[in-house]
């Protein structure tokens, strides 16, 4: 099949380059040339584990390339899908500009029957706006050009988008006409070759189920993070509480784990999108109100910690901290954990020394050249001087440190723990002086 992707970012390139892999011949379009040239010449502009040899392989094959034409990416693909980013306004509502901006090239350009499919993250009711865009662009030849609108919201999560679109747990496809939805059991059959994952539905509540998704994943999260703040206080172990609860097949095992607030691109914006939208509607999401307020509060905890220890007033103190990503496996600082604590100790006069094994370059582009943050290039050279550590990023090679060298570096010998890496008695035996989230 013929397939225009529109929007390079994320969620476009990764699923451009997965359906090009099965054997479509796909077409990416960005209005950044700077990134169709990072393509062009065989790179990508995001992190993603295997996502590079995906693309270099499909290229080299001669089924994935990079256009910034619009006229010529409308006139590619009989699917196109539309990726493109909707970043929060001002209220936390989607900016559906791009989207929009999307559909109404397609419409003007498109020279046949096409179905448009939405794979950003957008309000429930914007299929209908991007089917209002395309009709009123082709105007009078909409009596000779058919076109159907599908939601598709995407369910990747970064530093494992690759797998995720391989091997999909469900493919949600929201189609209101037979043509679409055939085309769309077409495309998807190389994804689900064991059984069936497709699940057809109108497009709302497609466009509302991918906002439930998220909505209940970060509900989980600031609800542990809410019950680990408790056991502190009661001198309970929250780790021991989710394997007490997480052995409940009616709960299961995911999203449980309590740590220093969620970040990425998708749990904050789309809890607040969800929000805005019920508070548009006349309904306020009192749940979900208090989800966003917890986790906010939740990315403080570990400056709560430090103070409690050091004192509120940090002026001349040195942290060495290790993780700016806000998860591992990603170089992704959006409303990343570490830009609170980071932005908290500033603000309480201490200087950090940070080290992540890929988000480096981010941070230098988020915080620039601040003489009070100093990058390292080594887990071990934040500690030279620091006063205590801080740990926000769960990466793999922070699970076994040499403790003796992390002792003999600090100036106190504090760990300061926001993703639960290590058991207390461990740390305690170590000679540090251990506050993780919950236990303690
Ligand atoms: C998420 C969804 O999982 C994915 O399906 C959707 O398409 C996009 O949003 P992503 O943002 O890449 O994916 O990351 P995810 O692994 O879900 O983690 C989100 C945040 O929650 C991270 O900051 C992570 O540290 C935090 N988290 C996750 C917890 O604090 N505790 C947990 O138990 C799980």
């Amino acid at each position: 099949m013929k397939i225009t992707v529109v929007g390079t970012g994320y969620v476009g390139l990764v699923s451009g380059a997965c359906l090009a892999d099965v054997g479509n011949d796909v077409l990416c379009l960005d209005v950044d040339p700077a990134k169709i040239r990072t393509l062009e010449e065989g790179g990508i502009p995001i992190h993603e584990p295997g996502l590079l040899e995906i693309v270099r392989r499909n290229v080299a094959a001669g089924r994935l390339s990079f256009t910034t034409d619009v006229e010529y990416a409308a006139r590619f693909g009989a699917i196109q899908f539309i990726a493109v980013g909707t970043p929060p306004d001002e209220d936390g509502s989607a900016d559906l500009q791009y989207v929009l901006a999307a559909a109404r090239n397609i419409g003007r350009h498109m020279d046949g029957y096409r179905v448009v499919v939405n794979k950003s993250t957008v309000p429930v009711g914007t299929g209908d706006k991007v089917r209002a865009a395309i009709a009123a662009e082709l105007g009078a030849r909409g009596a000779d050009l058919s076109f159907s609108v599908v939601s598709n919201p995407e369910f990747l999560k970064e530093g494992a988008a690759v797998e995720d679109f391989m091997r999909p747990d469900r493919i949600i496809v929201g189609a209101e006409d037979e043509r679409a939805i055939q085309l769309m059991r077409e495309l998807y059959g190389p994804f689900q070759r064991n059984h069936e994952k497709l699940l057809v539905m109108d497009v709302r509540s497609a466009e509302l189920t991918k906002y439930a998704a998220n909505a209940m994943l970060a509900t989980r999260i600031s609800f542990m993070n809410e019950l680990a703040n408790l056991a502190e206080v009661l001198g309970a172990d929250i780790e021991l509480v989710r394997q007490g609860i997480g052995s409940d097949p009616r709960i299961g095992w995911h999203f449980l784990y309590a740590g220093c607030g969620y970040g990425g691109s998708c749990f904050p914006k789309d809890v607040k999108a969800l929000v805005s939208t019920g508070r548009e509607h006349g309904r306020d999401l009192l749940i979900l109100n208090s989800v966003e307020q917890a986790n906010d509060a939740q990315k403080l905890r570990l400056v709560d910690k430090i103070v409690a220890r050091f004192g509120p007033d940090l002026s001349g103190m040195h942290f060495g901290l290790w993780g700016l990503a806000f998860k591992p496996n990603t170089d992704d600082m959006r409303d990343a954990p570490s830009r609170v604590v980071i932005g908290e100790l500033f603000r309480r006069g201490a200087t950090v020394a940070a080290y992540d094994p890929v988000a480096m370059s981010e941070a230098r582009r988020i915080f620039g050249d601040d003489p009070r943050l100093r990058y390292v290039d080594r887990p071990m050279a934040a500690l030279e001087g620091a006063d205590a550590l801080v740990i926000v990023t769960e990466w793999k090679e922070f699970r076994s440190p040499d403790f003796v060298r992390v002792r003999e570096l600090l100036r106190h010998p504090v760990v300061f723990d926001g993703r639960n890496m290590y058991e207390p008695v461990t740390m305690k035996r170590a000679g540090l002086e251990y506050h993780g989230i919950g236990r303690s």
